[in-house]
């Protein structure tokens, strides 16, 4: 590299070479989550009520003794990442019983919902998006650019990823838990801080609801609204409804069972502008009119800059790209949604920030 001022190009080529690194290992990052959550460090360290020495992890653990080193090394870059913290603990040693300071450790807030008994838990998700057969398409990314197929998925597995799906009953568990895990999350939030989206309903539909689950909450909390959770049979196959809830199995580009509103979480963004007229103008044929109350009520991302705020705006890129290579779709910004809402013709919206990096839309006829 060749500049005028040499100390300069110096701190350039460095710096320049640790941001390479920092992305070429950014995977590191997911994969020693994984591997964590995979060993369930973070419900050992939980149970345990108190900072936990690196010797009680270990042997709780049950895994050689000689790994202990390896075990520092990983929960010393997930202490640094933020899912651990460290806490002195008072301990004696030899004969004459001195007192050291060791470290133990404690869980970090973020990881309260890496737990495996934890309700809202997003650990379903991060294992689901974290399987290799999610993981492989990756590696065929700049391949599928260079080709004709679908997606990068399609190049992979030679399918789309509804009937890959639908013909692996491993995936379609795996998948179909990681979405009921943010579901969970998303339903609890909605419900506690907007639940007036909701009231006065009679009916709902919820469009690729999956197994059920935002269904089944709102069937819960209000029970004078009947719900139906909508999706492809081999998602539906096997669940049993309750008074004021029941399972449709169908195909959203066909026809959408009829309701006063139809709830579209995490579903759009699954799908090309052209993809969601489709399904927007199935919807519409769904609802009845405005004053009849008919509405869409779209939980999904907004892309935004999110001021002072770089890893949001990073974690939707994510997102945007996950779509590519995944499936058809995208994340859009504001104007993108606003002018697929007019397109399929739909008047007016109202956009409700309750869900962080994700938006509730409500859609008038
Ligand atoms: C990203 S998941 C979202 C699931 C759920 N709404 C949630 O957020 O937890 C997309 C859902 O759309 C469903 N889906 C895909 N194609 C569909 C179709 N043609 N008709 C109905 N549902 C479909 C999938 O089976 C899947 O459950």
């Amino acid at each position: 590299m060749a500049t005028q001022n040499g100390e300069l190009c110096k701190d350039e080529l460095l710096h320049s070479q640790a941001h390479i690194w920092n992305h070429l290992f950014s995977f590191i990052k997911s994969m020693s989550l994984k591997c964590a959550i995979q060993l369930e460090i973070p419900d050992i360290i939980n149970r345990h009520g108190s900072p936990m020495l690196l010797s009680e992890l270990v042997e709780a653990l049950g895994i050689n003794k000689e790994r202990t080193p390896f075990v520092y090394r990983l929960m010393r870059i997930l202490v640094h990442s933020g899912f651990f913290v460290k806490q002195s603990v008072p301990t004696t040693h030899g004969g004459n019983n001195e007192v050291r300071g060791e470290e133990g450790y404690l869980l970090a807030p973020a990881s309260l919902l890496l737990l495996k008994e934890e309700p809202l838990s997003v650990r379903p998700f991060l294992l689901a998006m974290l399987d290799p057969m999610l993981v492989d398409p990756w590696q065929q990314l700049s391949k599928w650019f260079q080709n004709d197929d679908v997606t990068p998925v399609h190049t992979t597995h030679e399918k789309m990823l509804w009937e890959l799906a639908s013909q692996e009953p491993n995936l379609n568990q795996f998948f179909n838990e990681g979405m009921a895990s943010d579901a969970r999350l998303v339903t609890s939030v909605v419900l506690e801080h907007c639940g007036a989206v909701f009231e006065g309903l009679y009916s709902i539909v919820d469009v690729g609801g999956g197994t059920g689950s935002v269904a089944q909450a709102i069937a819960k909390a209000f029970p004078n609204i009947m719900c139906i959770s909508f999706d492809l049979p081999h998602v539906i196959h096997g669940l049993v409804g309750s008074k004021n809830l029941s399972y449709v199995g169908g195909d959203m580009f066909e026809a959408i069972p009829k309701a006063q509103a139809v709830l579209l979480k995490w579903i759009l963004h699954d799908w090309s502008d052209e993809e969601c007229m489709k399904i927007l103008k199935q919807c519409r044929e769904a609802i009845p009119s405005k004053e009849n109350g008919g509405k869409l009520i779209i939980i999904d991302m907004i892309v935004k800059v999110h001021e002072g705020e770089d890893d949001l705006l990073e974690t939707q890129l994510f997102f945007d790209m996950l779509m590519m290579t995944l499936v058809t779709g995208r994340e859009r910004s504001e104007e993108e949604w606003a002018k697929l809402f007019l397109d399929a013709g739909f008047s007016s919206y109202k956009i409700t920030p309750i869900l962080g990096l994700r938006y509730l839309i409500e859609v008038y006829p």
